[in-house]
């Protein structure tokens, strides 16, 4: 009975204690007023300890800038992590102690060679060491880490290492050993790249005047997931200015063997990501080539080799945490982000836009695109100040960000689902789910030679439109890779039911057309002009016809863009700013002249499919539809692949009107005996036809047989 009791009460303890998350917290901002070699010493130790101790969970946190204090003062408000206990720890000694369990020592790394500052951030990640830079003054990390205090052991040791007599250059012979030694081998991951400048940021004349920018900090999403750090100019015709002696085209021939190899790793069957960026504060740029030429020649060659960009671009780029956040995820896989329904046709005629005749009113219709957030620092950095704002909701805009940032900063997505308006929509930002050349995906691929990957382009699209619930493409991007194709604007159409928007100039079709053999409206796009946008909008206006205009906006808050509406809107009441799903659908009519275009249009947007079964189980399963398109949907069938791809076909007999949800139930019983993972597939079905055909993009998971 008291032994009882004592259990009873032992457990509550328990209880209480594993309730709490113990997290350390660190001020890095002192660091900035050290010396340049310090202030990148301090950055990338804490970006590496970071990705060491938030492997698994959320153990420490780093203030560096703003959004770091914004984004502690938000993780409390919803608390998360659950019942978190913050301890400050000011002495970076003492702070690398507490994590000596995660550390197993030291990668030392050689200044005079400073391409092995990112070798070391690999290593870092790959051993769980700590990387430090080979500097035995009084003060510097080497001597209070390894010299004294805890006197962490030199497991891996690059000083003197690299001379140049492989390549004829010190950095490159890095790279191309690094190349190797760490994805040859798989030890680093491929699939997880970063493009952050080395230790030379110390020496550039440009860093006093930018102590944020070194981005060392940013390596802890890169150290967390074991993945492959470099910094090479992806120029061939001229010697890089932080190596001038170097044969030309070494920096860029290390980086294609850096792409091989990451690629090698998965032949074909996945994305890398690069996070980062031509450093083109410090490198690269400026001698034969601007920055913008250089952001998309990076763009051009990475995506030859299925490489996403992740785009931490000067200067907003900053970004501690990222591993910490990302466990914000961990229980959300199974979770979809729902957006506002389509507008119903009476909706349109209501509003004027369209007749009873289904004739499209001649107006001027504007789509503001609330870009650019193809970068998960600049969405941690810069978004929430701007969604935060009183007249958010008072136009429509279509805010763009990429939904793969998700993967490094889950944070703030569900804070932005659950506090949008009626006015606020989601679409992605540059090229889809990550950044890349769409026409780079086609054969002959240009720096590369690899087969087509367009296919794997579209899967991993509707993964992420999907959840999402993402109906358009932002902006598509081909930068120097010349005009979008008949091919490239055909894959668009897989995941893009709404349309998407293109670059200016890229296309020969018109600037607003359909895809042919499609439903499927693309558009163009215009950048707005900081100071004359009301003149600018107010030129695009067209009288006695329709047109639709896209402009594009880089960091603009919605009193910005209620501003100029209301600006415009006096001068002239013929142009009409429209939310992306009335833009295309009135695209699609205008377009089409067929009425029954905008029919048959649907979100899957629930499902409770198990994740893991056993032969023989039976499973109720419920699917909830919500009917985005004009006509009223009923009689039809759902084919749901599950389990050794066994097809099922159930009536769906469940009436839904345009703009509701209905749930229908179903059981059927697993047959199948082959342990493994499946693809899991449902759609509906009018008779023989897919919804596929009207353009409905099929719901995709996955389940396991054990
Ligand atoms: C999942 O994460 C959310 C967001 O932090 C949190 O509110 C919820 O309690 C978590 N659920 C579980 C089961 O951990
Ligand atoms: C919070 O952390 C401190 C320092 O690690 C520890 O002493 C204290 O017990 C923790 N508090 C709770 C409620 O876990
Ligand atoms: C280059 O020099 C290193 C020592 O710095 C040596 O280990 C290596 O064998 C040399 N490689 C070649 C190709 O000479
Ligand atoms: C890589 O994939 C191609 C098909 O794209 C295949 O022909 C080749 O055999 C694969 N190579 C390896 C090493 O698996
Ligand atoms: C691309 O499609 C357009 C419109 O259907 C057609 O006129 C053109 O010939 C096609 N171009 C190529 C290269 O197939
Ligand atoms: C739009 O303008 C055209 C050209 O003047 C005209 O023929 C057409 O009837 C107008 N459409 C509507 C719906 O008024
Ligand atoms: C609103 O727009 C006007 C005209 O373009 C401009 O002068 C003014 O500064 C803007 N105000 C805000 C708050 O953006
Ligand atoms: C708006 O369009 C209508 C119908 O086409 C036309 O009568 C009117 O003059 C236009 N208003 C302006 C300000 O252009
Ligand atoms: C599934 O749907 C049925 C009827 O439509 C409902 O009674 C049941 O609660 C649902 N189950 C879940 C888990 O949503
Ligand atoms: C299921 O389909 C996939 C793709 O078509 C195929 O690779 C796999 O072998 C199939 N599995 C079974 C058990 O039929």
């Amino acid at each position: 009975m008291t032994f009882g009791v004592v259990k009873l009460v032992v457990f509550a303890l328990a209880l209480i204690m594993t309730a709490a998350t113990n997290i350390l917290q660190y001020d890095l901002r002192p660091s900035t007023k050290l010396s340049l070699d310090d202030i990148y010493e301090y950055a990338h130790l804490l970006g590496a300890l970071s990705g060491l101790a938030n492997r698994d969970a959320p153990r420490l946190f780093t203030i560096y800038g703003d959004s770091d204090i914004r984004w502690l003062s938000y993780m409390s408000s919803i608390d998360w992590p659950e019942d978190a206990n913050y301890t400050v720890i000011s002495s970076i000694v003492d702070l690398v102690r507490y994590f000596s369990d995660d550390i197993k020592g030291v990668v030392l790394y050689d200044p005079n060679v400073p391409a092995t500052s990112n070798l070391a951030s690999t290593a870092s990640g790959v051993y769980n060491l700590l990387p430090i830079c080979y500097r035995p003054t009084s003060d510097s990390l080497y001597t209070q880490l390894v010299q004294s205090g805890p006197r962490l052991p030199v497991q891996v040791n690059f000083v003197n290492m690299f001379s140049g007599n492989v390549t004829g250059s010190a950095k490159t012979d890095a790279y191309v050993w690094a190349a190797e030694h760490f994805l040859a081998s798989r030890l680093a991951d491929g699939t997880h790249l970063g493009y952050y400048i080395d230790k030379w940021w110390s020496q550039s004349s440009k860093a006093p005047q930018a102590v944020f920018e070194s981005l060392a900090i940013n390596h802890d999403w890169i150290v967390k997931n074991r993945g492959f750090v470099f910094d090479l100019s992806p120029w061939d015709d001229e010697a890089p200015n932080d190596d001038p002696h170097q044969p030309v085209g070494n920096d860029y021939k290390a980086l294609i063997a850096i792409l091989q190899k990451a690629y090698q790793q998965h032949n074909g069957t996945k994305f890398s990501t690069v996070s980062g960026f031509v450093p083109w504060l410090f490198k690269y740029v400026d001698e034969k080539h601007g920055g913008v030429p250089s952001e998309w020649r990076m763009a051009h060659v990475m995506s030859a080799f299925n490489v996403i960009i992740d785009a931490d671009a000067c200067c907003l780029d900053s970004f501690a945490n990222a591993a910490f956040y990302s466990h914000y995820a961990s229980n959300q896989t199974q979770r979809r982000f729902v957006q506002n329904s389509f507008p119903s046709r009476e909706e349109l005629i209501e509003r004027g836009l369209l007749n009873e005749e289904n004739i499209v009113t001649n107006r001027t219709y504007i789509l503001y695109y609330g870009g650019d957030y193809d970068s998960a620092a600049w969405f941690a950095n810069e978004f929430k100040n701007l969604w935060d704002d009183p007249k958010r909701g008072s136009v429509p805009v279509a805010w763009a960000v990429n939904p793969n940032l998700y993967d490094r900063f889950p944070l703030l997505h569900s804070y932005l689902y659950r506090t949008r308006t009626a006015n606020d929509f989601f679409v992605s930002g540059d090229s889809g789910s990550g950044y890349l050349n769409p026409t780079q995906l086609f054969e002959p691929r240009m720096f590369s030679g690899l087969p087509r990957a367009d296919a794997l382009w579209i899967d991993r699209n509707r993964y992420y439109f999907n959840k999402f619930n993402i109906k358009h493409t932002g902006f598509v991007i081909n930068g120097d890779a010349g005009p979008l194709t008949n091919q490239s604007d055909l894959m668009y159409t897989k995941f893009s039911p709404l349309g998407f928007t293109r670059q200016q100039g890229y296309t020969t079709l018109g600037e607003t057309a359909l895809i042919p053999g499609t439903r499927v409206p693309s558009f163009t796009e215009t950048d707005l002009i900081d100071g004359s946008e009301v003149q600018q909008i107010l030129s695009c206006y067209r009288s006695q016809t329709v047109r639709f205009v896209v402009f594009r906006g880089v960091l603009r808050s919605a009193t910005n863009y209620a501003n100029i509406t209301e600006n415009v809107e006096k001068l002239q009441p013929n142009i009409t700013f429209v939310d992306p799903y009335t833009f295309a659908l009135l695209a699609r009519i205008y377009l089409s002249k067929d009425p029954t275009v905008n029919n048959d249009l649907v979100s899957y947007v629930d499902d409770n499919l198990p994740r893991v079964v056993r032969n023989g189980d039976i499973i109720t399963a419920n699917f909830s539809i919500r009917n985005e398109g004009w006509n009223t949907l009923n009689n039809l069938r759902l084919k749901l692949i599950f389990v050794c791809n066994m097809t099922y076909v159930f009536d769906w007999n469940t009436e839904i009107k345009h703009g509701d949800i209905q749930t229908a139930s179903y059981q059927f019983q697993v047959e199948c005996e082959q342990p493994g993972g499946y693809q899991v597939i449902y759609q509906l079905f009018r008779d023989e036809t897919s919804f596929e055909e009207y353009g409905n993009v099929p719901w995709i998971s996955s389940a396991q047989l054990i």
